[in-house]
């Protein structure tokens, strides 16, 4: 896959955590991936949880969030930004690119999973996402970018955000939701969908079982963990000390979910620090 931007490295170390951002609980979903794949890497996440959900805010308020974020990440010394939100890459990808100049590699949840589908899955596709995302058209366009006979479907699927982040996952309510929404005419023929959202794969259970075999779930988590790798690898930026890697946490409002989960992926030795921007 082609860089966004050309990325000038030469003052950049190894040892620099990777810094990852959602606007919750969602990007937890890309960055336990990223720990699994790349276990020697520091970890900086920022989640946003004062302003959650951003599939319901306007671009301009996306867009600020973002670039905030982006900015406050690369205060800290990030040699990568991983934007593990759909909704932020969809509405203010261009904007972060335009903030980091090229200083640092930026690797977004879209473009890896579209060009994967695109190559390597000839199907008709089904994308489930945020209003914000699903507005953007960007899977859409993205996919058929690269294949053109690739029907692409999207949906959005607003309730589940707030429903992963109340915790209710193996709950009759997420089910209902869950079944409702994937019973839509709009995904009536779909072989493949993609879980256009980072919260999403945190019901990927649920999601499976609603489908059984007919119908492929992308791991999106994977692929971008992966995406990573190969650009850090690109630029010799990969840490390969074997050193107790630290995962800090930033958040703008602490919720007890975000602690749950985060303690449940990386266990209880992780810090959690409340900041505003
Ligand atoms: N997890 C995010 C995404 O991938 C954002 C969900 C939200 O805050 O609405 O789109």
């Amino acid at each position: 896959m082609k860089d966004l931007i050309k990325v000038n490295i030469q003052e950049l170390s190894c040892h620099q955590p990777i810094g990852v951002f959602d606007s919750g609980v969602g990007g937890l979903t890309v960055a336990r991936e990223i720990k699994r794949l790349l276990p020697n890497e520091n970890l900086i996440y920022f989640g946003d949880t004062k302003h959650l959900p951003y599939g319901d805010k306007s671009r301009e308020a996306i867009v600020e969030y973002s670039t905030q974020i982006t900015h406050f990440l690369l205060q800290q010394n990030c040699k990568a930004i991983v934007i593990a939100c759909n909704t932020a890459t969809a509405n203010a990808l261009k904007e972060v690119l335009a903030l980091v100049a090229g200083r640092v590699p930026v690797i977004d949840v879209i473009n890896p999973v579209t060009e994967k589908v695109a190559y390597e899955i000839h199907t008709n596709v089904g994308v489930i996402a945020t209003k914000a995302t699903v507005s953007s058209g960007l899977y859409r366009k993205s996919i058929r970018k690269h294949n053109k006979y690739i029907k692409v479907d999207e949906l959005a699927t607003p309730l589940l955000v707030p429903a992963i982040e109340e915790g209710f996952k193996n709950h009759p309510i997420t089910q209902a939701i869950i079944s409702n929404y994937l019973s839509n005419p709009k995904l009536k023929n779909i072989e493949t969908l993609i879980l256009g959202c980072t919260h999403y794969p945190l019901l990927i259970d649920e999601i499976r079982q609603y489908y059984g075999n007919r119908v492929r779930v992308i791991d999106s988590p994977n692929i971008v963990a992966n995406q990573l790798q190969m650009v850090l690898e690109k630029y010799q930026l990969l840490n390969h000390q074997h050193s107790h890697p630290y995962y800090h946490f930033y958040l703008s409002d602490i919720t007890q979910n975000f602690e749950k989960i985060s303690k449940n992926f990386f266990g209880n030795k992780i810090t959690l620090e409340l900041k505003t921007l």
